[in-house]
């Protein structure tokens, strides 16, 4: 029996799951529907990657922004349909960076499988990437809304600004936190922050919600990233999907490289530098650097640093009533920072 989301009881994630999960089944057809292009190539690159098991969450963010933003009762999308078509593009524009992602991070699984540059080169990788982009455009314009335009281009922009960003301070172990907080929220705040705001443009709801919405999405985004980077240390093997240890060997520093290398010793210090540059691909130097992060408190920094970006997009949400939606937003938000994988 479909479940009647108004009468869920939220505790946490998996409740969201199991309480959405008509919607989400809603987007996952979109997703396949809209994928068809007549260059077989695209279609099998794609599905690989989209029929992987990600967790969707730009798109249960959008969902569930909608219903919080809609007006109870009279709660409508405009154009109906809008939310679950718009909620797979945006998966589609997530999925496009990913695959760019993962050739420039030189990565080679992502949701436990191979990549598709691994698989079929790194050429073919970057078009069907810039495919999933072009497709997703070509179906956004339809709605002819400019304030989704608007959203979704500058997210586009702020994601491509975001990984140059991170790019040119590769290896560079100078970068402050106030840089570091700025690369995340370009290359991940942005887009989950369009996906919470296109929530409430298609329920129709006023601009203060509107910017209510983006502000909790771009916090939460930026908790998202700043945890994932911790993860990128200290998840239990198996786990994530991808390999470990990515942005120490590809010399990306993050929040938790940071803050050990603000308060270990010179010597330490001297060694990490050296570790750095000869780019480790081997467990043990990554093992050495993870207990170096245990002992000078750099995980436990970097959780508590996400951790205050989720208290901080939880605000954003007073301005709506108590509903079944908020909870789930509520939860969402908590699981950016609880998720293992
Ligand atoms: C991975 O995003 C890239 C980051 C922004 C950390 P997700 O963790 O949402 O990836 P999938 O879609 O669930 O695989
Ligand atoms: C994720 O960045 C990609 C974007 C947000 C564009 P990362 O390189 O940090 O994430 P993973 O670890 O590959 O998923
Ligand atoms: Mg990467
Ligand atoms: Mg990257």
């Amino acid at each position: 029996m479909p479940p009647n989301v108004e009468s869920c009881t939220i505790a946490s994630m998996s409740d969201v799951w199991e309480c959405y999960r008509l919607e989400l089944a809603a987007v996952e057809d979109q997703i396949r529907q809209n994928l068809g292009s007549k260059v077989a190539l695209v279609n099998t690159v794609a599905a690989h990657i989209l029929n992987s098991g990600g967790k969707r969450i730009r798109p249960l963010l959008l969902i569930l922004c909608a219903r919080l933003a809609g007006k109870g009762d009279r709660f409508e999308i405009c154009p109906p349909g809008a939310d679950v078509l718009l909620a797979s593009l945006i998966e589609y524009i997530h999925t496009a960076t990913l695959l760019h992602d993962d050739v420039v991070d030189h990565a080679e699984f992502r949701r436990g499988r191979r990549t598709a540059g691994g698989l079929w080169g790194n050429q073919v990788a970057i078009l069907v990437g810039d495919y999933l982009y072009s497709k997703a455009i070509c179906h956004i314009v339809g709605f002819r809304n400019q304030d989704v335009n608007e959203c979704l281009s500058e997210a586009c922009r702020k994601m491509a600004e975001g990984e140059l960003m991170q790019l040119s301070y590769k290896d560079d172990a100078s970068i402050s936190e106030r840089e570091y907080l700025k690369i995340v929220e370009y290359k991940t705040g942005s887009l989950i922050a369009a996906a919470c705001r296109i929530g409430a443009v298609v329920a129709d709801a006023d601009l203060a919600l509107r910017d209510a919405l983006f502000q909790f999405g771009q916090a939460i985004g930026v908790a998202f990233q700043v945890a994932d980077d911790t993860l990128d240390y200290s998840a239990p093997l198996e786990s994530l999907g991808k390999s470990r240890g990515k942005d120490l060997g590809e010399g990306n520093v993050t929040l938790p490289l940071l803050h050990l290398r603000k308060h270990c010793t010179e010597a330490e210090r001297a060694r990490l530098a050296e570790v750095m540059e000869k780019k480790p691909n081997g467990n043990g130097e990554l093992a050495w650097v993870v207990s170096l992060m245990e002992r000078y408190g750099s995980i436990d920094y970097a959780m508590a640093t996400a951790r205050g970006f989720v208290q901080a997009a939880k605000v954003h949400l007073d301005l709506f009533e108590e509903s079944v939606h908020k909870r789930a937003l509520q939860a969402v938000a908590e699981y950016m920072v609880s998720r293992d994988h």
